[in-house]
């Protein structure tokens, strides 16, 4: 498709897993030289293919331990596939695990400008953009606080305010909007709705299937790594939630 800003073809990924049980690092490493080895090859992600469209929202659902996060990481470049490739055009903000990026020994000060750079903006930036920062996450009671303090729920409005600093072409969200509280998940709602207009594409994974409702226009749907559905968010969801219900 012309207009696709990721294009995902043919993707797998295999992670391989040891079946013996090592009870520490020198009885693992002299088993592996003996090649006493063995390993399990388990599919995270197989063969999955699709494309999504500049500016669009595009949700992936599935059950836990379906390849959501590893698809994404995947698109993010933070794994490389075992087969088949992934094309992004454009600049990626990607908030994948909660807390990636941050020191939790540091403030939320200091957090919020190694998170900066590791994302990849400018100091001058993040100085100038530091009291909208914590603004808009809800921290000012907190900045010189170390992080290791705070619950989920600030650790994702921290995440989540820095990771939409700047626009980025495309945002991947993955599941950080559910442990913040109703009234900050609006809050991101809005924030990506505003990214949605000024042309950003957004890949967002959530449990909350109204959420996914409400904000994407398509859906992935994927089951044991393979793509079970691929089409708009009305058509997909509805068959989503009924084999849920049916216990598959
Ligand atoms: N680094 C890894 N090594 C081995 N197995 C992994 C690794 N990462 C994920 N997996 C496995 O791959 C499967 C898919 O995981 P994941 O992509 O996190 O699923 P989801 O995000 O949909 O819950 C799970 O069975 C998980 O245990
Ligand atoms: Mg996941």
């Amino acid at each position: 498709m012309s207009n696709a800003v990721i294009s995902v073809r043919d993707v797998s990924m295999d992670f391989n897993m040891t079946k013996e049980k090592v009870d520490n690092l020198k009885e693992y490493f002299i088993k592996l030289v003996k090649q006493q080895l063995r390993f399990e090859k388990f599919t995270a992600v197989s063969h999955v293919s699709f494309d999504v469209l500049r500016g669009e929202v595009f949700g992936i659902v599935g059950l836990n331990g379906s390849g959501k996060s590893t698809m994404l990481k995947i698109i993010s470049g933070i794994l490389k596939p075992t087969l088949g490739s992934v094309e992004v055009k454009g600049t990626i903000s990607p908030l994948i695990e909660l807390g990636a990026g941050f020191d939790p020994e540091l403030t939320a000060r200091e957090n919020v400008f190694l998170n900066g750079s590791v994302l990849g903006f400018p100091r001058s930036l993040i100085k100038e953009k530091y009291k909208e920062i914590i603004d808009f996450a809800e921290l000012h009671e907190f900045q010189d606080v170390a992080i290791k303090n705070f619950s989920s729920g600030m650790y994702a409005r921290l995440g989540f305010s820095i990771a939409t600093l700047v626009r980025p072409d495309i945002l991947i969200v993955d599941e950080i909007l559910s442990v913040g509280d109703f009234l900050f998940q609006r809050k991101c709602e809005e924030r990506i709705r505003d990214m949605m207009s000024g042309g950003t594409t957004v890949i967002l994974v959530t449990h909350d299937i109204d959420q996914i409702q409400r904000l994407c226009s398509r859906v992935a749907w994927l089951e044991k790594g393979k793509l079970r559905e691929l089409g708009a968010t009305a058509q997909i969801c509805p068959k989503y939630i009924a084999a849920g219900s049916e216990g598959n």
